[in-house]
């Protein structure tokens, strides 16, 4: 029987395999050798996919994952992935015995959550647990050494608990005055001390602290933005050690080519006159894939050459100018390159005036993504449709 195509649209997203693996083997570089690198693999991988992320960073050395929501590290179990997760954010206490039973390690960043979790716990599947110090993010996480000590305190009576970790989270790492980011550093010092027993695992650092020195790396680093080749800040690129890679990448096809006359108007609210004769491509992407309407005005690529949105934004598709008549079919790179050009993350994301972070994260799941590794197309077999 003929295999048949698991998508049936001209509009996807290429992530490259070997941009992760190219950027992890670089960071590691910069790392003990005992340090433990931890993979943050939320938010479907950043909008890179969950378990296609999952496996190779474990390839490319992670001993661990990590996630924000419960859901996510169940959904990595269903899909095979076996390394041990945590879950960075806040798991409902009730939830806490189906955690165990997955090997799921959770987050317990405040006395009364574990009181409710006690209930909820099994007899005889322990819970593994990490605890979250916040050290001036103001999210979640104990603040002082009293509160710390209690907690390890409930937990190590109670003897269902298995104390893994202890970490927190810099709130301004990335950027260039230092002084809120040592203060941060100081205090995570002075609690980890406090605790009456030094878990395995002690971790601070996110990307931008890996990527800068090694002073907070404790015995594990946290990886996210770097991993997908994208730097933290702006303000930061200069100091990043290596030439990340970025792994995403957009691409769409002309569907419709026609030629307008002087005076023709396109899209919704006729907003956009042809000041001339000009040739107008249709691509089939909208502001429901996350290719938003702020996003008018921004460049593509076509035949290696940036031309500009034109008009509004639809729900479904978006129409450019051309350079010249360019046959139905050819590709658009909307992310990514195309001969000599380059259209980064971070154009896109300097556009809609954010944080690169926010790009892959909002091209939304109705575009399917397909993965590059080892320089070749993963088989279409292995691509995954989100929905
Ligand atoms: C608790 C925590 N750790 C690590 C990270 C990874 O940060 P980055 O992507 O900057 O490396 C995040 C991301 O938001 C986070 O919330």
């Amino acid at each position: 029987m003929e295999e048949q195509a698991l998508f049936f649209r001209d509009t996807w997203v290429e992530v490259d395999l070997d941009a992760i693996a190219a950027n992890l083997e670089e960071t590691k570089k910069l790392l003990n050798q005992d340090t433990k690198f931890i993979a943050i693999v939320k938010a479907n991988a950043y909008g890179h996919g969950d378990a296609q992320i999952a496996e190779v960073a474990l390839e490319s050395g992670a001993s661990y994952l990590a996630v924000a929501f419960l859901d996510e590290a169940i959904a990595l179990r269903k899909k095979g992935i076996n390394a041990p997760i945590l879950v960075l954010g806040a798991s409902r206490a009730q939830d806490v015995s189906i955690a165990a039973e997955q090997q799921i390690t959770l987050t317990v960043f405040q006395e009364d959550w574990l009181y409710d979790a006690m209930h909820y716990l099994n007899k005889d599947v322990p819970l593994k647990v990490h605890i979250k110090i916040d050290t001036g993010m103001g999210r979640i996480g104990v603040k002082t050494p009293a509160e710390l000590q209690k907690v390890e305190e409930i937990m190590m009576a109670d003897g269902r608990f298995e104390i893994e970790g202890v970490f927190t989270h810099f709130a301004t790492a990335d950027e260039m005055d230092r002084t809120y980011y040592h203060q941060q550093l100081k205090q995570f010092n002075t609690m980890v001390e406090s605790m009456k027993e030094k878990p395995v695992l002690i971790h601070a650092s996110n990307s931008a602290a890996t990527l800068r020195s090694q002073e907070a790396h404790f015995n594990a680093v946290r990886l996210g933005i770097a991993m997908y080749g994208l730097t933290p800040s702006m303000e930061m690129e200069p100091e990043i050690p290596f030439p990340l890679k970025e792994a995403f990448s957009l691409h769409s096809k002309l569907i419709h080519v026609k030629k307008l006359e002087k005076g023709e108007k396109v899209s919704y609210g006729a907003t956009y006159e042809t000041p001339e004769e000009e040739w107008i491509g249709t691509i089939p992407i909208g502001y429901a894939d996350g290719w938003i309407r702020k996003l008018q005005g921004q460049f593509v690529l076509v035949d290696g050459i940036k031309v500009p949105i034109v008009g509004r934004i639809c729900m479904d598709q978006c129409m450019i100018k051309l350079p010249y008549e360019v046959p139905v079919g050819t590709t658009v790179t909307l992310i990514g390159k195309q001969k000599d050009q380059f259209i980064s993350i971070n154009d896109v994301a300097t556009r809609l005036e954010t944080i690169n972070y926010e790009v892959p994260c909002i091209i939304s799941n109705r575009v399917p993504r397909i993965y590059k590794k080892f320089g070749k197309m993963v088989d279409m077999k292995n691509s995954i449709l989100y929905y």
